[in-house]
């Protein structure tokens, strides 16, 4: 295990010299809140504590930190907005917590190359509207995106709504500007779509959850934006209709939609309690929202009529079209709150989970999680991107056990043994973190772990970018 330094009185003035009094912080409520992510429930040990938070204001306090931390041995954990649910965030080795609240800025939106650059403590949202307002669309997407930071999007390559018709976070990145280890500044990729000169350090980076450099400039690759949206919000019976149906939007309808996103009953039910309204057939089996887009009222509208013929054929109880911007935020503010409704009702007793299987395996990992649920008298909420396969289950035992810890654990390992026996996968875009280091093993070979080891050392050999994440370390 690498020993670090400790962050000293001498340390903290070190800091203070470097990036200014004013972006060091040993506040004790601070070393707290920005220890923590959203994840709840009992994966990991409380002395996963900062030692001090700073907040660099550019590229070159990033580099001057780096430099000082490498040669020191201290620790450096970066943070976003602290929205993740995997504990990439967590100091899992202490020593200084960086975050990036202060370098928010947009930097340049280039119409002529359809790019945006950003600072990663820029807001997802606020890139979203920039684009937005200068005509064009920039496709990220993640539930988390009114408070999420792109930098926190790009180092777990969140994945959202979008991701069926456009692709992860990674999909849109053309550049990043990193701050290595030793504290070097370069560029890898640039504001060109193609490029194989030498390794795809730019994909490398995407996901690698802030264990191979610290990330202070992105480019996002913009596109053109649709000028009309429309969501279909259709109830189905059941779990297993509403599942069965997904496949047939493409291969019958002949439309890649922009959304495909699944809600069982629990997910409606909770989520209106929270946000005390009701949406249509509420005590339904399954709902799915279908996001459609387009140019042209007329050619969207035949387009959803068709979609929605479809549904109706195939077992829907009904379909309701979204098509005004009133309609339609009522409905993603119900998808999005999910996950804090969950939270709001069952505090500190839930494994909010992501994984991945190949779409056509959906059905079964629905009949599955049924079956371990009833057999260990647990209830669960599924909801989430049932377009690509990615599903949020979060497990929420329904007796105050004395074991509950253990009873959570056991869960988790029953539903990672399903998803890899149907070819799934533990995160499709959360990250793996802290919470789910252990489990990796499960889904890479140890040949595959130990090159994560190396890759991780080969950019870091002192081991203080993000430390004890991913993969076990001792
Ligand atoms: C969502 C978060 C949990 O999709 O990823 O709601
Ligand atoms: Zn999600």
């Amino acid at each position: 295990m690498t020993e670090y330094h400790p962050v000293t009185a001498d340390v903290i003035s070190d800091l203070a010299a470097l990036l200014g009094g004013r972006n060091v912080s040993c506040d004790p409520d601070k070393l707290l809140s920005y220890s923590r992510d959203e994840v709840q429930g009992p994966f990991w040990q409380d002395g996963c504590l900062a030692e001090v938070v700073v907040f660099p204001e550019g590229t070159d306090h990033v580099a001057a930190l780096a430099r000082y931390a490498n040669e020191k041995k201290i620790p450096l954990t970066a943070r976003g907005a602290g929205t993740g649910l995997s504990g990439g965030a967590v100091p899992a080795c202490r020593g200084i917590v960086v975050s990036f609240e202060k370098m928010n800025r947009i930097v340049e939106l280039d119409r002529e190359n359809l790019t945006i650059t950003v600072e990663p403590g820029v807001i997802t949202a606020d890139i979203n509207r920039a684009a937005a307002e200068a005509g064009l669309l920039y496709a990220g997407d993640p539930c988390s995106g009114d408070a999420s930071y792109i930098g926190g999007n790009v180092a777990e390559n969140a994945g959202g709504n979008k991701v069926v018709k456009y692709g992860p976070t990674g999909s849109h990145v053309l550049a990043l500007e990193a701050v290595l280890a030793d504290g070097s500044v370069t560029w890898f990729g640039g504001k060109r779509r193609k490029d194989v000169t030498g390794y795809d350090f730019v994909h490398l980076l995407v996901g690698s959850e802030g264990t191979l450099a610290l990330i202070t400039r992105i480019v996002l690759k913009l596109l053109p934006l649709p000028a009309e949206i429309v969501d279909l919000l259709v109830p189905f019976p059941d779990v297993a209709t509403a599942v069965a149906f997904v496949p047939r939007i493409v291969t019958e309808g002949k439309v890649l939609p922009a959304s495909v996103e699944f809600m069982d009953r629990r997910s409606i039910n909770l989520t209106e309690r929270f946000l005390n309204t009701r949406l249509p057939y509420s005590d339904a089996g399954a709902h799915l929202i279908i996001q459609l887009e387009g140019n042209d009222t007329e050619s969207l509208a035949d387009e959803y009529e068709r979609i929605g013929d479809l549904c109706l054929a195939h077992g829907a109880l009904e379909v309701f079209v979204a098509d005004n911007r009133n309609s339609r935020d009522r409905l993603w503010k119900a998808r999005k709150s999910i996950t804090e409704s969950v939270w709001a009702f069952h505090p500190g007793k839930n494994v909010n989970e992501d994984v991945v299987v190949p779409t056509a395996a959906v059905p079964e990992l629905m009949r599955r999680l049924d079956e371990v649920a009833s057999r260990l008298e647990t209830s669960y909420v599924a909801f989430g991107h049932i377009g690509d396969g990615n599903m949020h289950v979060t497990v929420t035992p329904d007796r105050d056990l004395p074991e509950r810890e253990s009873l959570l654990h056991l869960v988790q390992d029953e539903l990672y043994g399903i998803v890899k026996s149907l070819g799934g996968t533990l995160t499709g875009e959360h990250g793996v973190g802290l919470k789910r280091r252990d489990s990796i093993g499960l889904f890479l070979d140890g040949a595959q772990i130990d090159l994560i080891r190396r890759v991780k050392l080969a950019f870091d050999p002192n081991n203080i970018l993000n430390p004890g994440k991913i993969v076990p370390w001792e």
